[in-house]
């Protein structure tokens, strides 16, 4: 591998490009070795380019066969060929054909960009930047082309020829065992969103009716064998695109709507037109195999991508800083139509702990970046929390801010005006401003400063006056590169509960910015005042989690136990237990690191049993309250000097107590309906919860549990049941767990996905004796370095699921990832550099392991030959 001098891209040097690619018709012959590409490109220059300006065209990797202009071969002086570039020193001033013949190697590429094989299937991925590994192109995604692709193959190779857009053209190649498919995509898009498809493949097939009344032939392409496993998939589908319909009034635009399952896959899934190319762990699900957690997954990742139709494609981005334009809106859009199929409280609350989870601790640490960040080196870096999941809460704070009325006109506003357009944060936002008469000046500071901002809250109550003023003061903690930043635009949804727990009426003082239930804090600092508060009320603040921020708000522990009880808003509900639970792990954490004994709080403890018992309450909801904050959220919320084994002591401890406190009601908490398994939102949630249940049992280890977990793992009829017995087992160290991963070993070896399982129970075992075992499991037959999905079972869920050992005193963890990191970089750099990812909050570990961190960080920094990915984001951690 090249060793890559990655210069920085800066959003402010933005320039058109000075030509237009209008349509192009490819030509691609499939090969497994030598794959041939004619592109025949309709180029026209851009009003403001001067006749005779240079074109270049972006490569990658590309062995060059020919170039033609308008038909005849290009002057070999006249242009300049290397594999990442071309270069016309000279184009015709007139519009003028560009006819470029390359050669490719599907089956050499590992890096699985551009077109490579999946288990002998001919596929691609192109967003960001691998068309340009197929041709050589204008590989930006403001190049808007009509593209029709022809695509040839043997037949007994690949029988299925896919394309974006409509099928136009097929048959076979008289006196050859060859045959060929044409298909033509009506609407103009950008390179990324090309894709094409050959294999031996079967179909599942369903059709849809538009609101208008057009038809339109839905398919879904998987491995024989696994035709079964869609139904799934070809419902989320549907409903989909009636719910696109009748949300926001879009309608699906072509004749067909293709989905391939691939097993080799970098990331999620890809929104192609018309073709949507998907990693087969978010199309396959069956009751044996997947969890309740997959079959949420498949559902929200096909709206994903099918919703992108409309937000990415139809419309699509200027250029890569835009990047949340597309993500973040289409994440938001696939969180309300879960929420719409599920409950929306429990959706909501796991969506703020995926949020805490992954994208906190990014903007706390050297990875922090702005939701539209201004500057990168290698765009994959950047498909990140931050842009996905922040992005969608910019947007949703748009909701909150504007009301459902106005947030409705500027996404009609948006559509009519930019459809066919590749456009920007700012044209976005404009579409609302307008649609809603208002200025977004400030809060378009969400799309332009990185960090979590913290409110710090001041509340004082006047018996006298009856009133309660509530002093909100916000700051974004300095981050490398970002030493001042400018107050936002926060909507902080709030409640006033009386004594007897309900909500009071608010009446805000006239120079309070108050709207409905809403504070608007714009200012650093800003006070806000209630009048007619008859006595002292309990906040309850940021409801639904109105903002994607930290709160510093020292509320007593009474208040917090009343909220936990009584508050109308279930997402608080929820919070208050979770910060109530908090604030006890870190008390007990600092006990562990003095090696006190850990003794929790017997009023927490005593609070959790309502929980259990309290039947009222939807069983998700109860099961998401049990779940107690997890290691890395004491770790972020602790933010410096962390011990992991003293975090790991302190939960347990707390589990411990809860697991042995509320033995009996667990037991009966645990047992399982025993009704035919079905996945929806109401099945799963008592399932979650008989699992939780059944996992603070475990960690209380009374007599009879290991036999219990151990027949629980023997009869369950699901996945869900199953690899939830099997994970307390072994993570817990139980008798049993050795013959209960031997029989999930035998019945599921041929079936990956249900294997990448059994690597990840074990990855992430928070046990001294888990390490020779991860490492040991690298040698496993079934362990495959080259599939994406298996490694991210082993290596990722153990340096992100697994802060004991990852983060081990010895420093092992950390030199067997950077170690993996090394190896895995030649090969697929993009599961590299996301692997490493692992390291960003390095600097937040208590010192000798920050030193053992950056050690490792060192080794790889030393390497000369790093891809681009992984040189930018080692440097980033390191600087
Ligand atoms: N655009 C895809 C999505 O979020 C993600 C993706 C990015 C897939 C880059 C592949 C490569 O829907
Ligand atoms: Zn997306």
């Amino acid at each position: 591998m090249r060793s890559e001098t990655a210069v920085a891209i800066r959003l402010e040097d933005y320039a058109p490009a000075p030509y237009r690619i209008s349509k192009l018709f490819l030509d691609v012959k499939l090969a497994p070795q030598a794959t041939v590409v004619t592109a025949e490109l309709h180029i026209e220059r851009g009003n403001a380019t001067k006749a005779g300006t240079p074109l270049e065209l972006d490569g990658d990797g590309l062995e060059l066969e020919g170039v033609q202009i308008d038909g005849f071969p290009a002057d070999p002086a006249a242009i300049t060929a290397t594999p990442d570039k071309l270069v016309l020193h000279s184009p015709p001033a007139d519009p003028f054909v560009l006819t470029i013949r390359t050669r490719v190697n599907p089956e050499a590429n590992t890096q699985l960009m551009g077109l490579y094989r999946s288990s002998g299937t001919y596929c691609t991925q192109c967003e960001a930047e691998g068309f340009r590994r197929i041709t050589y192109f204008l590989d930006r995604p403001d190049i808007l082309s009509v593209y029709t692709t022809r695509i040839e193959a043997r037949k007994s190779d690949a029988p299925i020829l896919l394309g974006n857009g409509n099928p136009s053209e097929a048959g076979d190649i008289p006196g050859t065992d060859r045959h060929y498919a044409i298909w033509h995509d009506p609407f103009p898009k950008p390179s990324y969103l090309f894709a094409l498809v050959g294999g031996d493949l079967a179909a599942v097939r369903d059709t849809f009716t538009t609101s208008s009344g057009r038809s339109v032939d839905l398919a879904i392409y998987v491995e024989h064998g696994r035709e079964n496993w869609c139904d799934w998939a070809m419902d989320s589908l549907k409903r989909s695109m009636r719910w696109d319909e009748e949300t926001f009034g879009l309608e699906y635009d072509l004749d067909v709507f293709n989905i391939v399952a691939v097993s080799d896959f970098n990331m999620g899934a890809m929104e192609n037109k018309g073709l949507n190319i998907f990693n087969d762990k978010y199309v396959l699900a069956d009751p044996q195999t997947a969890t309740d957690q997959d079959y949420a997954n498949v559902e929200a990742v096909i709206a994903h991508e099918y919703f992108h139709n409309w937000t990415g494609n139809r419309i699509t981005c200027r250029d890569w800083f835009q990047l949340c334009l597309k993500e973040g809106l289409t994440v938001f859009r696939d969180q309300e139509f879960s929420s719409d199929m599920r409950s929306r409280p429990v959706k909501r609350i796991s969506d703020v702990r995926l949020l805490k989870a992954h994208q906190f601790p990014e903007d706390a640490g050297p990875l922090a970046h702005p939701v539209r960040p201004r500057t990168y080196r290698e765009i994959n870096n950047f498909y990140t929390a931050t842009v996905y999941e922040k992005g969608a809460e910019v947007v949703r704070m748009l909701k909150t801010l504007l009301g459902p009325d106005s947030f409705r006109a500027g996404m009609d506003l948006y559509f009519q005006r930019h459809d066919g357009e590749a456009t920007t944060i700012e044209a976005f936002l404009a579409c609302f401003a307008e649609a809603a008469g208002t200025d977004l000046d400030q809060f378009a500071l969400w799309y332009e400063q990185a960090g979590t901002p913290l409110i710090k809250v001041d509340c004082t109550y006047s018996e006298e006056n009856q009133e309660l003023r509530l002093t909100l003061s916000q700051s974004i903690p300095p981050l490398p590169g970002q030493d001042e930043t400018d107050p936002n635009v926060i909507p902080v949804r709030f409640g006033l509960l009386g004594e007897d727990g309900k909500d009071m009426d608010l009446v805000p003082t006239p120079a309070s910015d108050v709207s409905g239930d809403m504070m608007v804090l714009k200012q650093r600092t800003q006070t806000f005042t209630l009048q007619n508060v008859q006595a002292r009320p309990v906040l309850s603040l940021l409801r639904r989690f109105s903002a994607p921020v930290r709160l510093d708000f020292d509320q007593s522990k009474q208040d917090l136990l009343f909220l936990a009880q009584r508050d109308s808003d279930p997402f608080n509900r929820w919070q208050a237990t979770q910060t109530l639970a908090t604030r006890e792990l870190i008390r007990l954490a600092g006990d562990a690191r003095q090696d006190k004994a850990l003794l929790p709080d017997v009023k927490l403890v005593d609070a959790f049993g309502e929980t259990i018992s309290d039947t009222t309450l939807d069983p998700a909801f109860r099961a998401q309250t049990l779940d107690l904050p997890s290691e890395a959220d004491i770790a972020r919320d602790l933010g410096k000097d962390v011990d992991p084994d003293a975090i790991h002591a302190a939960r347990q401890a707390l589990r411990k107590a809860i697991g042995l406190q509320h033995h009996s009601a667990l037991i009966g908490a645990a047992q399982l309906d025993g009704e035919a398994f079905s996945p929806d939102a109401a099945a799963a949630g008592q399932r979650a919860f008989a699992n939780r249940a059944l996992s603070l049992l475990a960690v209380a280890d009374e007599p009879g549990t290991a036999e219990l977990l151990k027949t629980r793992f023997d009869m369950a009829t699901n996945m869900t049941d199953r690899i939830s017995a099997l994970l307390m087992l072994v993570h817990n160290g139980l008798h049993g767990s050795e013959a209960a991963l031997a029989a999930f070993l035998n019945r599921f070896q041929d079936t990956s996905l249900a294997m990448d399982k059994w690597f990840m129970v074990q990855a992430t075992a928070p046990k001294e004796d888990a390490f020779d075992r991860i490492t040991a499991l690298t040698a496993h037959p079934l362990f495959d370095k080259t599939n994406p999905n298996r490694l991210r079972s082993l290596v990722q869920s153990f340096a992100t699921g697994n802060p004991t050992q990852f983060s081990h005193a010895s420093g092992r963890g950390f030199d067997f990832v950077a170690d993996m990191v090394l190896e895995i970089d030649n090969r697929n750099p993009q599961v590299a550099s996301r692997l490493l990812t692992s390291f960003r909050s390095w600097r937040a570990l208590e010192e000798n392991r920050a030193a053992l961190a950056k050690q490792a960080l060192l080794r790889i920094s030393a390497e000369d030959d790093l891809s681009r990915d992984t040189r930018d984001i080692v440097d980033r951690c390191l600087q």
